[in-house]
């Protein structure tokens, strides 16, 4: 069968991890998927830099938006990040052209999510976006696919990894904040602005996604109460400690008679909880709903290999996806029949 033809937008940490990923493993990606997956174009901005993947036959484009527009590929993996401007516009200009599309940006579906997957739905194409939330835990997938006709009453979770590394290591290690952050940003885990990290709104576009296909509403990131970890000190954690808790970063969603409660704020779980026990850069996903009961997930929620897992999840399965065939609702039902969202009084 034909190769699928693939650019990657974005060669920071994910875009090269998963490079060096679909090289490496050519072959049994090939068995697996029934055809070659090929990376046939990339985008980024220093070309010189030796990222540790073989760019000969690949076509290099300095601009994204060149990329989707003119290069022979049929997946466009946008890997670049924030909520506006190169991802927004490149993966808008994608799908207009007919490309399935795979994202790791929660920022951008926080936002816009609803408008694209209308587009992508239109088309007929796909708009996977695995490594969105939680890395490298397949909970999209899960929500999307697996649990379709439960009732969801709360879903809550640690989906934010430099966090929780953050408060693991004041804790476990006595180190301060700062020392903290500076070692998740060198490990890759940071967002490119670590505000985004301490301050929870990387928690709460996670948040927001899970919501929406759990409870089948419009995307509603700004309707949460956020709170980050930037003023948690160490003697915080162990006064916790002391009285049988841990501090962790929680993204809370819940269904209330009135509407629909979220909420992302530092929260004291006991210590001999389930929860509790999630370390380091590992994220945790509890979903309850009526015909499962609880499901907790819990895996790698940051890092270049861990996330570039779930975006080579989504490629593989656009690589199987039959032309033409009904794709799967993109938000879990249509996006023109989400429902308008409804705030808990
Ligand atoms: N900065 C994010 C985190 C990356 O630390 O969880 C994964 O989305």
């Amino acid at each position: 069968a034909d190769a699928l033809k693939i650019g990657i937008a974005g060669l920071g940490t994910v875009g090269a991890s998963l490079a060096r990923i679909l090289q490496t493993r050519a072959n049994a990606l090939a068995i697996a998927c029934g055809r070659p997956l090929t990376i046939t174009a990339v985008s980024a901005r220093s070309k010189g830099k030796d990222r540790g993947f073989d760019l000969d036959g690949i076509a290099w484009f300095d601009d994204p938006m060149d990329m989707a527009e003119k290069a022979d590929i049929d997946v466009f993996v946008e890997l670049i990040g924030g909520a506006e401007g190169a991802a927004d516009q490149s993966v808008r200009a994608a799908l207009s052209r007919g490309l399935h599309v795979v994202t790791a940006n929660k920022a951008l579906l926080a936002k816009h999510g609803v408008a694209l997957a209308r587009m992508a739905e239109e088309k007929g194409l796909l708009l996977n976006y695995e490594a969105a939330v939680a890395g490298g835990i397949p909970v999209i997938k899960t929500l999307r696919e697996s649990l379709t006709g439960n009732h969801f009453s709360r879903l809550y979770g640690i989906m934010n990894g430099t966090c929780n590394y953050i408060l693991t290591r004041m804790e476990k290690e006595g180190l301060s904040f700062a020392d903290c952050l500076k070692e998740a940003q060198r490990l890759g885990y940071a967002e490119a602005d670590p505000t985004f990290d301490i301050e929870g709104n990387d928690t709460a576009h996670k948040l927001a996604i899970l919501t929406t296909l759990a409870f089948g509403s419009q995307i509603a990131a700004d309707e949460i109460y956020l709170e980050g970890i930037s003023n948690i000190s160490i003697d915080d954690i162990q006064a916790a400690h002391d009285l049988g808790y841990r501090i962790k970063l929680l993204g809370v969603a819940l269904k209330t008679a009135t509407g629909i409660e979220q909420r992302v704020h530092p929260t004291m779980v006991p210590l001999d909880s389930v929860i509790a026990q999630v370390d380091g850069v590992t994220n945790a996903v509890a979903l309850e709903s009526d015909i499962l009961g609880e499901l907790l997930m819990v895996g790698p929620g940051a890092g270049g290999n861990a996330t570039a897992s779930a975006v080579l999840g989504d490629i593989t399965d656009i690589a199987k996806s039959r032309p033409g065939a009904q794709q799967v609702p993109i938000l879990g039902r249509p996006a023109h029949l989400l429902e308008p969202y409804a705030k808990a009084e």
